[in-house]
């Protein structure tokens, strides 16, 4: 049997650290075969960090405010990233586009999720301009990251019906609720081996994904219904 070291993980993060919180959850609870051997935050105050902290995660701070010069920011970033040598990045909420040269030097290893359904709702506010455009669906995105913003190759999708009187917090947390689900189910099939970035597209389970990527359907928990 061909032995596969563990994976190392390296989580990228600027904000509250909910997806972050449900990742860690999920590694434990399914005792996958990897670890986080880094958390990364552009801003020391993200909340993200506390949570990782709790946990013992090693955390690191590369502080966007204090530089002259986005270029050496984009620097130090890739510096931490080839010490840590991660098989896969998580972008967890990062608010910082990364340079190409990061993104080529760990292509296919880099994953985002994104609050739409990609290709639709690219950038940024997404949960207000699906309100006001009179979408019947939203839900969520994990890609892999490429150098054009959002439209990397989709590996999976997770999506929710509107409900009348839907609000752009409403849908914020209704979304939230599905990345919580999608991400760690995502991040697990990296680790166990059944999802590859390749010329063609997105491989899962040795099949070619189609352009919207595996359709996941969420749990329901009772309050939802
Ligand atoms: C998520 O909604 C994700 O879609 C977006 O940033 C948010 C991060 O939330 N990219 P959190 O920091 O994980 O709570």
């Amino acid at each position: 049997m061909r032995f596969s070291p563990r994976k190392k993980l390296v989580i990228l993060v600027s904000g509250k650290g909910t997806n972050l919180d449900a990742i860690v959850h999920y590694l434990g609870k399914q005792n996958l075969s990897a670890d986080i051997v880094g958390v990364i935050s552009d801003r020391p105050d993200a909340y993200a960090l506390s949570r990782a902290e709790t946990y013992g995660l090693p955390c690191y701070v590369i502080d966007y405010a204090t530089y002259a010069h986005p270029r050496n920011f984009q620097e130090d970033l890739s510096n931490r990233l080839q010490t840590l040598s991660p098989d896969l990045i998580v972008l967890a909420g990062f608010m910082r586009i990364l340079s190409t040269e990061i993104v080529e030097h760990f292509y296919g290893k880099l994953i985002n999720i994104h609050p739409s359904l990609l290709p639709k709702f690219r950038g940024l506010k997404t949960h207000e301009r699906v309100l006001a455009s009179g979408e019947l669906q939203h839900g969520t995105t994990v890609h892999f990251v490429t150098p054009e913003l959002d439209e990397g190759p989709i590996i999976a999708q997770c999506r929710l019906n509107l409900m009348p009187g839907e609000t752009t917090e409403s849908l914020k947390l209704r979304v939230q609720a599905l990345e919580h689900q999608l991400y760690p189910v995502v991040i697990a099939w990296y680790v166990q081996e059944r999802l590859k970035l390749t010329a063609q597209g997105v491989v899962f389970d040795d099949s070619l994904l189609s352009p919207q990527g595996y359709q996941y359907v969420p749990i329901c928990y009772e309050t939802e219904l």
